[in-house]
């Protein structure tokens, strides 16, 4: 098996039964022209995250890290027509691309783009009574995710889902030794959701385009 196969496997099931529309197209190739990394989701996991945030009925969404928006979108088309999606980004440029592409999809009353780092933001989406969230999608630096986790945890509604990208990253977070800044984020956020009584949780492994990498989900008791 290898990369090739995978993408060609992904790019099936997007032509077959993941039907990634014009707005979402645009939105990769608008990133893509603005010179952003290439580290959206997957079209097929970008669909996951929109059937993860139907299945957990949800009517506001957080997003820690929107890149270009692209998995924004995803999650937005999840949301009922008073529905609400806070999206984090610290980079401003990456903001404007976003804003963007959200507002080609039609969805700039929906969605609120925020530029700060996440953990400045975070305290304030408390302070203005935004939470709870039904669901959370934390996918910005790792060295930082089990902060975001916390904070997601603190900002969840009961029964609320939180999903976790680039967990798996080549198979090193099974390394306990490596010495990478992100695998070792990585591991201290797996850390944290072992400890944390008030979630409960799985990761899953995943191959296609995006290589060799999977998420956490975590679902917050009732
Ligand atoms: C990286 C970050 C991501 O969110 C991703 O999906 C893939 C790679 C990275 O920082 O390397
Ligand atoms: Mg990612």
């Amino acid at each position: 098996m290898n990369e090739r196969r995978w993408s060609a496997v992904d790019a099936y099931f997007t032509k077959t039964i993941v039907k990634q529309d014009a707005a979402l197209e645009a939105a990769l190739a608008a990133n893509a022209t603005a010179g952003l990394p290439q580290i959206d989701v997957s079209p097929p996991h970008g669909k996951l995250l929109h059937l993860l945030a139907r299945m957990a009925g949800t009517r506001k969404a957080l997003e820690i890290g929107a890149l270009g928006g692209y998995s924004t979108i995803w999650i937005a088309r999840a949301l009922p027509q008073d529905g609400r999606l806070v999206t984090l980004e610290a980079s401003e440029t990456h903001a404007a691309v976003a804003r963007r592409n959200i507002a080609r999809a039609s969805l700039s009353d929906k969605v609120e783009v925020r530029v700060a780092p996440a953990l400045e933001s975070l305290p304030k989406i408390e302070a203005e009574g935004l939470a709870p969230f039904d669901f959370v999608f934390i996918d910005a630096d790792k060295e930082q995710t089990a902060e975001y986790f916390a904070w997601a945890v603190k900002l969840a509604a009961p029964g609320a889902a939180i999903v976790v990208d680039n967990v798996i990253r080549d198979g090193r977070v099974a390394h306990a030794k490596d010495r990478d800044a992100r695998v070792r984020g990585i591991r201290r956020f797996l850390e944290a959701v072992a400890a944390e009584p008030r979630v409960t949780a799985t990761t899953l492994q995943t191959v296609g385009s995006k290589g060799y990498d999977g998420f956490t989900l975590a679902v917050v008791g009732r």
